[in-house]
């Protein structure tokens, strides 16, 4: 009867214990490559509705400044700050300003100069959006928040 420390031979319980040694150290590795793949994020966060304005003293009492990019008109009085969304609430489209006031060029709705309905078919008044003050002491302005209309936003003195 051969020995199974005969140099040259291998036994057929050798070879399975070989084989699923191979086995168990591949399903290891495969485990690892699986692991160092988690933190990889596979789902893109979705764009922020939030954009930047600058600072408060770009935007002095009495001056306007259309953002084209934003789709908004950045708006101060002595009240505050407001920013208006400058996208119609009829269905879409964006409305041109001509300093006192709004004028869709899809349907012909008319905004008064603060966003208020003076004639149809929109069914209410442009958004105006939430404005907040970040740590850097730069507006910021966001899409995705309403506020009342009226509502202007205090800068100064808080920067
Ligand atoms: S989209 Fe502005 S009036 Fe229709």
């Amino acid at each position: 009867m051969p020995s199974r420390v005969e140099p040259g031979r291998v036994t057929r319980r050798d070879l399975l214990g070989a084989a699923g040694l191979w086995t168990a150290g591949l399903a290891i590795l495969g485990s690892l490559v699986g692991l160092m793949r988690l933190p990889i994020q596979r789902v893109l966060p979705e764009a922020s509705d939030r954009f930047k304005l600058g600072s408060p003293e770009e935007f002095p009492p009495g001056s306007s400044k259309v953002l084209q990019d934003q789709q908004v008109l950045v708006m101060s009085t002595q009240e505050g700050i407001a920013v208006l969304s400058m996208v119609c609430t009829h269905l879409g489209c964006v409305v041109s300003y001509s300093g006192d006031g709004f004028t869709c060029p899809c349907h012909g709705s008319r905004f008064g100069p603060l966003g208020d309905v003076s004639a149809g078919p929109a069914p209410r008044a442009l958004k105006w959006l939430e404005i907040s003050l970040a740590p850097n002491g730069k507006l910021v302005a966001d899409k995705g928040r309403e506020v009342e209309p009226g509502s202007f936003f205090q800068a100064r003195g808080k920067a």
